[in-house]
């Protein structure tokens, strides 16, 4: 099954005439085709043209922290959840937290995300832990450098 699209909600408001400082979206992305969040809550969140998330590390510290969490709202209502489970630039993983029950969206408990509908358990990297959800929240591709994290 399809990954959902990656389309960042309530934003794409501005485009940027500067590479926003992130070198890892300077190839290959034009400067026009970058547009910002306008979400005050998400610093350093953009989207390419291409659909991909683009997120600083540096204007998110929380994701410094193993068990750190940055959440991304998309427009579809949805949310993709960006997650520091190690250290390094292979340590972050990104996963949708729209239950794979009946779609309700997760919230984090602690180290974990619980379905308020049905009361399924995820690990906070998005393996199940109890149903009855019967698969994992759903993964999206995530490369990363020491400052910027894309996913899709
Ligand atoms: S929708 Fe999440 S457990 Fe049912």
């Amino acid at each position: 099954m399809a990954n959902p699209p990656l389309i960042l909600g309530d934003m794409q408001v501005s485009r940027r005439g500067v590479l926003c400082g992130i070198a890892a979206l300077s190839v290959g992305l034009t400067t026009a085709a970058m547009s910002e969040s306008a979400n005050a809550a998400l610093k350093g969140v953009t989207q390419s043209a291409a659909g991909k998330i683009a997120v600083n590390l540096k204007l998110n510290p929380a994701l410094a922290k193993v068990g750190g969490v940055l959440q991304i709202p998309l427009s579809d209502g949805s949310s993709v959840a960006l997650v520091r489970t190690a250290t390094g630039t292979h340590g972050l993983k990104a996963i949708n937290l729209s239950c794979t029950h009946q779609g309700v969206t997760v919230v984090q408990q602690g180290n974990e995300w619980v379905c308020p509908a049905h009361r399924s358990q995820f690990g906070i990297d998005g393996h199940l832990i109890a149903g009855p959800a019967r698969s994992a929240l759903t993964k999206y591709p995530v490369t990363a450098t020491a400052t910027t994290a894309t996913i899709g």
